[in-house]
């Protein structure tokens, strides 16, 4: 994508504090953003007064809700990354003309997920500086697109997006999201809660339905067949059942009439059974061998089916644990190992949450989470709220990173 292309859908417009000093001082600075190669462009309206500041001087007594301040503004507040590891706060001039079908939503809520840091510490899914990283959020609808129906302004939504548009990236107080990704938040929902559904709710609901291939719950309050009526499990390893996308798939799975088996720390293995995992193996003190010891001792062949939602290593043990004999299938979602080869009668898929953008189809996954948390038959993630806004994110990537969330959710509202 070429710069200019870029900077025409999304000028940059602002001015810059750069230090808290600065901000005591009033004193201004013209933003350079700069890469290796380039002095990113500056539009030519400019903003004359924004509460902007380095993330590293922590989160500003400044900050306000900027929602209340933006109604009427045409610029907004976005968090950007400006190289690799690096954030600013900084305003931007809003979108003016929306795609058709797209949709303008006032951010009020946007959730933390390990790909946030991830693409950020390691450089992908970032095609260019600055960008806007972010996957998740629920707001209010601002405006909408000239195509757009069964949305209307002021509705209260959420949604899931992907990389490849700055404007979509959920680190902002305005995101532009496609129609067809953007759902009511089910009657009841705060905005936290259902900014934990744009991925961990709809990976796991995805990776069920549309790769596993598992039948969505009907439309009734049971599940699609009763467990009593089964005189064989049909067994689903979730290796990470107290992950948040693994809290959601322990639920979904057991709705959708599978038997559980999930792995945890001792510390969240009363989570893991609450939500409905007939088995819990906890890991504390054990090789990934006695972990896989456990497993086939309740399963031995029966299981065909498996999640690992925590890295290649388990990923790697949950193919182990599958059927040696019958037709089988990973859904690892954090990559197994480089060059691993699966045996012959196991299947590896592939799962990329950017099909939710990508085929209008997949809204059905999206509509079918919300009817079930609707009917309260989906507990959502305990989450914490960072204090700060937007300038709270990456130390609250710094915790996510650490890995030991105990089944929490990081939210930040704005
Ligand atoms: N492919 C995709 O599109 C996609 C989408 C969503 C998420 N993911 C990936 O899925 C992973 C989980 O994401 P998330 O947001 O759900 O994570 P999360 O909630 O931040 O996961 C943290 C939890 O992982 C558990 N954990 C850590 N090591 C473990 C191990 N060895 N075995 C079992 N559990 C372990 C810990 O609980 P305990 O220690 O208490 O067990 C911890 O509370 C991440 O790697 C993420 O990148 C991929």
């Amino acid at each position: 994508m070429g710069l200019t292309n870029s900077f025409s859908c999304f000028p940059l417009s602002l001015k810059l504090h750069k230090t808290k000093a600065d901000l005591t001082t009033s004193k201004q600075e013209d933003l350079s953003l700069t890469s290796s190669s380039h002095t990113f462009g500056i539009s030519e309206k400019r903003v004359s007064t924004t509460i902007t500041e380095r993330v590293a001087d922590g989160p500003s007594k400044l900050h306000r809700s900027p929602h209340q301040e933006e109604a009427t503004s045409p610029y907004h507040d976005a968090l950007v990354v400006t190289s690799r590891g690096r954030y600013e706060l900084i305003k931007v001039a809003t979108q003016e003309t929306l795609e058709s079908s797209d949709v303008l939503i006032s951010t009020r809520a946007v959730g933390l997920n390990p790909i946030d840091w991830k693409s950020v510490d390691f450089g992908f899914c970032l095609p260019e500086f600055p960008w806007v990283t972010g996957r998740e959020m629920s707001g209010v609808v601002e405006r909408i697109g000239a195509g757009v129906t069964g949305l209307e302004v002021g509705d209260r939504v959420w949604t899931g997006t992907y990389y490849r548009k700055r404007e979509a990236g959920c680190f902002q107080s305005r995101v532009v999201a496609p129609a067809h990704t953007v759902l009511p938040v089910p009657a009841g929902l705060s905005f936290e809660s259902a900014a934990c559904l744009g991925v961990p709710g709809l990976t796991a609901a995805m990776t069920l339905w549309h790769w596993l291939r598992v039948p969505m719950p009907s439309t009734e309050q049971q599940p699609t067949v009763p467990l009593q009526q089964r005189t064989t499990p049909h067994y689903i390893l979730i290796w990470g059942g107290s992950t948040v996308t693994g809290q959601f798939a322990i639920q979904l799975a057991v709705l959708s009439g599978l038997t559980v088996i999930t792995v945890t720390s001792t510390k969240t293995s009363k989570l893991a059974g609450d939500l409905g995992a007939t088995h819990v193996v906890t890991r504390d003190g054990k090789t990934e061998n006695q972990i896989l010891d456990d497993i086939r001792r309740i399963s031995g062949e029966e299981l065909v089916m498996a999640m690992d939602i925590v890295g290649p290593t388990s990923a790697s043990y949950a193919v182990s644990a599958l059927s040696r004999t019958k037709p089988s299938t990973i859904a690892p979602l954090s990559f197994l190992p480089p060059g691993f080869q699966p045996p012959p009668n196991v299947s590896v898929l592939n799962i990329e949450m950017k099909q939710f953008i990508l085929n209008e189809e997949c809204r059905k996954y999206a509509v079918g989470l919300s009817r079930l948390i609707a009917q309260g038959l989906v507990r959502l993630p305990t989450y914490e709220v960072l204090p700060g806004g937007l300038l709270a994110i990456p130390q609250g990537l710094e915790r996510l990173k650490r890995g030991d969330m105990a089944g929490k959710k990081l939210i930040v509202s704005l």
